[in-house]
C-alpha cells in the first residue's frame, strides 16, 4: 500500500482513497496505489463493492502532466483502468471537483459513478496536444454515444455535473459529505445485488446511428478551424475505432495514436503554455507569506473603451466598482456602455438577463473624487496624456484613503514618473489590461522603482480574482508586450513595401497559427494608434532607424482601420471580415519607390522569419533588461494576450525549438541586409555561441 492511496474496509464496502495533493495527479505512485487497492479489495472475501474518493479539492485531475516526455514507468494508466474495469465487484467513483482526462478514465472504469452537484467532468487532452490515452475515447462513445463524445473529446470542455447526469455519464447526483454519499450507493448496490456494469461491455449507444457520418462532419469542421493542429484529428480517428473495432483493438488504436501525440512537437509547447501559464504568477524575490491588501471595493477613472471594459472585470468577480467620468453625461455614456455590452452577451445566450442586472447593479457612475474615498483599489484608464494623468494621480493622492491601491492601465507612459505624482509611490502598480478588457485574459502588473512589495502581490491576488493571467513586468516603453509588437508591426509594413501584399503578410502569419494577421491586428485596433507611438519614436530615432511610411500614406487619406471602413484592408458596412483595399496598391508602389525599394516576391518563411524573429530579438532585450523575469513569462503574455499559438509555445519557445544559432545567424544576416533594428540581442548571441537555449536560463 501506498502513502497516496490507502484502502480500509467498512462493512462490506472497500473504500479506496487517493490523497495526491494538490490535484490527484495520476503519478506513478497514485497507479501502483490504485493497482494494488482494487488487486486487494479484489481479493478480500470480505469485500462485497469498492468505492473510489479522492481527498482534497478535487478528484482526480488526470495523468501526472510533469511525467509526460519521460521514460513510462509500469504500471501505464491504460493497464490500471483495464484492471479495475475486469473486477468482478461493482465499484463506485465518487466525484468531487473536477474529473478530468485520466481522472475521468478511471471513472468511466469504474462499474459506476456518483457526482457531487458541483463537479464537472470532462477529456481536456487534446488542449495539452494529446487524446484521451487510457480508454477515453473507448469508453465514453460507449456512453455518451459518438456524437457527444466527438464534441467533448476534440473541445476538451468540461460539462457539469448536471449535464453528466443527463447523458449518463454519472448515475446520480448528491450534495455534502463524499464518503458518506459512496458508502450510501454502495450498500444499495450491494442489497440490490448489483453486480459489476462494464463500460467496455456496452455497445447500446454505438448502434443504430451514422456514426461514419458524425465523424466525417467533425473531420471536415476541424479541417476549417484548426487545420495546423495535431491532435485534433488523432482524437477524431480514436473515437473512430470505438465503433468500427472491437474494444481490444481499438484501445491499441488509442494508444498509437496518443504515441504519436505525445511524441509531436505541438504537445512538448501545450505542456510548455500549461506549466509557464501557472509559474507566471510566481513573482521572484516576493516571499510567500508576503501580506495581501484585502480588496472589496473598486473605482475606475475613464469609462471609455478600458474603463468600461474592466469596471465590467470586477462586476463579474462580484466586487463592486464605481467609474468616475469627467461630467453627468460622460458617466451616463460610460454606464449604457456597460449594459449595451453585457445585453450582447444576453443576445449570445452566455449570459442571462438576471445576470445581466445583477452585475450592473454592481457597477455605479460618479463624477466626484470624494466618492471614491472608501475604495480599496483605483484603476485609471484616462486619455494616454501625461498632464492628464497627473490631475487624475494627484486628484487620488487628495481623496483616496491610506492603504488604497492606486493602479494606471497606461500602455506605453513611464509608471515611475505617474507614482512620482503622489506622496504614496510605494501603493502605485500598474494594471496593463488589454482590449476587450472583460475578455481578454492578459494582465500585465507593472512594477515600479517603488511599488512596494505587498502592493504588488496584491495586484497578482486580484488578476487571479479576476480570472486573468497576471504576469509581473517592469517599466519601459510598451512593457512587454507591446515593446515587442511594434518591432512585430513594423517588419510587417517593411514587407508589404518590399512587395507583399496585406493577404500574403497576414495568410503566412494565420498559416503559422496566429490567431489574427499583423496587418488585420492594425486594422482592429486603429492605426492612429502606432502611427502616434511612431511619431512620438520619430522624435528620438537616428537616421539609421528607418520607419515603412504606407500607415503615414493610409492615415493621409483618411484610411485608419475598421473604424473609417478602410485601412490595410476594406470593410464593407458593419462587417469586420477583411477585403482588399482596392487604393492599397498604388500606395504600397508609392512607399516602395518611396524607399527605394524594388517590389518582389516574398515566401512565407521569409515572411515569418521577419516577423517572429523582430519578436524574438527584441525578447531577449527585454529578458537581458530584466523587464520580464523569465522568458516563459513573454510566452505567457504572446499567447494570452497577442493570440500567438500555444502549439507553437509562444515566441522564445519557438526560437529555442527552432534553434538559437539558427535563429541567431539569421538575424546577423538581417542586421547586415536591413540595417539597424536588426541588431542581435546580445543575449540572444550568448546563448547562441554557448549552444545554449532561453530555457536553460
Ligand atoms: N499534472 C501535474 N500537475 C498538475 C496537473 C496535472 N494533471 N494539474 C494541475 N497540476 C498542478 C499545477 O501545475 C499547479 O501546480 P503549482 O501549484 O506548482 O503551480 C497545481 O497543480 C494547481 O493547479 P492550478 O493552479 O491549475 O489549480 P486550479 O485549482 O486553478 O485548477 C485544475 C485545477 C482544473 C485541475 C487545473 O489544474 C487543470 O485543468 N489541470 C489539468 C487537467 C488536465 O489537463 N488533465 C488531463 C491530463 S492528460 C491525461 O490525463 C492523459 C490521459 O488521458 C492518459
Ligand atoms: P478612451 O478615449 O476610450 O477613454 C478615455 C476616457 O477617459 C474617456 O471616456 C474620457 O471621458 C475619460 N477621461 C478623460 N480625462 C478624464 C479625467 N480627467 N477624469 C475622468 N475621466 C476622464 O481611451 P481608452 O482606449 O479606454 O484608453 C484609456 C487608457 O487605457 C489609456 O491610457 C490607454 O493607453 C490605455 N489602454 C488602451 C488600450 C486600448 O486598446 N484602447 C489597451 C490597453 C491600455
Amino acid at each position: 500500500m501506498s502513502d497516496v492511496v490507502t484502502l480500509e474496509r467498512q462493512g462490506a464496502v472497500a473504500v479506496i482513497t487517493v490523497n495526491n495533493p494538490p490535484v490527484n495527479a495520476l503519478g506513478i505512485a497514485v497507479r501502483l496505489g490504485l493497482q494494488s487497492s482494487f488487486q486487494a479489495a479484489e481479493a478480500d472475501p470480505e469485500v462485497k463493492a469498492i468505492v473510489l474518493v479522492c481527498e482534497g479539492n478535487t478528484f482526480i485531475a488526470g495523468a501526472d502532466i510533469k511525467e509526460f516526455g519521460k521514460p513510462p514507468q509500469a504500471p501505464g494508466l491504460p493497464e490500471v483502468v483495464n484492471d479495475i474495469e475486469a473486477g468482478s465487484k461493482p465499484s463506485v467513483a465518487v466525484i468531487h471537483g473536477t474529473a478530468l482526462g485520466g481522472g475521468l478514465e478511471v471513472a468511466l472504469s469504474c462499474h459506476y459513478r456518483i457526482a457531487r452537484k458541483d463537479a464537472k467532468v470532462g477529456l481536456p487532452e487534446v488542449k495539452l496536444g494529446l487524446l484521451p490515452g487510457a480508454g477515453g475515447t473507448q469508453r465514453l462513445p460507449r456512453v455518451v454515444g459518438v456524437e457527444k463524445a466527438l464534441d467533448m473529446i476534440v473541445s476538451g470542455a468540461p460539462i457539469s455535473a448536471t449535464e453528466a447526469n443527463e447523458l449518463g455519464v454519472v448515475d446520480s447526483l448528491f450534495e455534502g459529505e463524499l464518503l458518506a454519499a459512496g458508502l450510501k450507493f454502495a450498500e444499495q448496490l450491494i442489497a440490490e445485488g448489483r453486480g459489476p456494469r462494464r463500460t467496455g461491455e456496452r455497445i447500446d449507444k454505438l448502434e443504430g446511428i451514422d456514426n461514419a457520418a458524425l465523424v466525417a462532419a467533425k473531420r471536415a469542421e476541424i479541417e476549417k478551424k484548426a487545420p495546423g493542429l495535431f491532435s485534433p484529428k488523432r482524437c477524431i480517428s480514436a473515437v473512430e475505432a470505438s465503433f468500427t473495432l472491437p474494444l481490444e483493438q481499438g484501445l491499441e488504436r488509442e494508444r498509437e495514436l496518443f504515441g504519436e501525440c505525445l511524441t509531436s512537437p505541438q504537445r512538448a509547447a501545450l505542456v510548455h503554455a500549461f506549466f509557464t501559464e501557472r509559474l507566471a504568477s510566481k513573482v521572484d524575490g516576493l516571499a510567500k507569506d508576503t501580506p495581501v491588501r484585502d480588496i472589496k471595493t473598486a473605482g475606475v477613472i475613464g469609462g471609455g473603451t478600458m474603463g468600461v471594459g474592466i469596471a465590467m472585470c470586477f462586476a463579474n468577480a462580484g466586487i463592486p466598482v464605481k467609474i468616475l467620468e469627467i461630467s453627468d453625461s460622460a458617466r451616463d455614456q460610460a454606464m449604457q456602455r456597460a449594459r449595451d455590452t453585457y445585453g450582447m452577451s444576453v443576445k449570445r445566450g452566455s449570459l442571462t438577463e438576471a445576470a445581466l442586472e445583477k452585475r450592473l447593479a454592481l457597477i455605479s457612475g460618479v463624477t466626484d473624487y470624494a466618492d471614491l474615498a472608501d475604495v480599496d483599489l483605483v484603476i485609471e484608464a484616462v486619455f494616454e496624456d501625461m498632464g492628464v494623468k497627473q490631475k487624475v494621480f494627484e486628484a487620488l493622492d487628495t481623496h483616496c484613503k491610506p492603504g488604497a491601491i492606486l493602479a494606471s492601465n497606461t500602455s506605453s507612459l513611464d509608471l515611475n514618473q505617474i507614482a512620482a505624482f503622489t506622496k504614496r509611490p510605494g501603493d502605485v502598480v500598474g494594471l496593463h489590461f488589454f482590449s476587450p478588457a472583460n475578455v481578454m485574459r492578459l494582465l500585465e502588473v507593472v512594477r515600479g522603482e517603488k511599488t512596494s512589495d505587498d502592493v504588488l502581490a496584491t495586484a497578482m491576488a486580484i488578476g487571479k480574482k479576476l480570472k486573468k493571467v497576471a504576469v509581473p513586468v517592469g517599466v519601459c516603453d510598451g512593457f512587454v508586450g507591446n515593446r515587442m509588437v511594434f518591432q512585430y508591426g513594423r517588419e510587417a509594413e517593411f514587407l508589404l513595401e518590399e512587395g507583399a501584399t496585406p493577404e500574403q503578410v497576414d495568410g503566412a502569419l494565420r498559416k503559422f497559427g496566429m490567431a489574427m494577421g499583423a496587418l488585420a491586428m492594425r486594422d482592429l485596433s486603429g492605426l492612429d494608434i502606432g502611427l502616434a507611438i511612431r511619431n512620438r519614436q520619430r522624435e528620438t530615432l537616428t537616421a539609421e532607424f528607418k520607419l515603412p511610411t504606407v500607415t503615414d500614406k493610409l492615415a493621409a487619406a483618411g484610411m485608419l482601420g475598421q473604424k473609417t471602413g478602410k485601412g490595410f484592408y476594406l470593410y464593407e458596412k458593419g462587417s469586420r471580415t477583411p477585403q482588399p483595399n482596392p487604393e492599397l496598391p498604388a500606395i504600397l508602389d508609392a512607399a516602395s519607390k518611396e524607399q527605394g525599394t524594388e517590389r518582389r516576391e516574398l515566401s512565407d518563411e521569409y515572411i515569418i522569419e521577419r516577423t517572429i524573429y523582430a519578436l524574438i530579438n527584441e525578447g531577449a532585450k527585454i529578458l537581458e533588461e530584466g523587464i520580464a523575469q523569465r522568458a516563459s513569462d513573454i510566452d505567457v503574455i504572446y499567447i494570452n494576450g497577442y493570440g500567438f499559438p500555444a502549439y507553437q509555445g509562444g515566441p522564445m519557445f519557438y526560437a529555442d525549438a527552432v534553434g538559437l544559432d539558427t535563429v541567431y545567424a539569421r538575424i546577423r544576416e538581417f542586421h547586415e541586409q536591413l540595417g539597424a533594428w536588426w541588431k542581435p540581442a546580445p543575449l540572444l548571441e550568448k546563448l547562441a555561441k554557448e549552444g545554449r537555449k532561453f530555457a536553460d536560463l
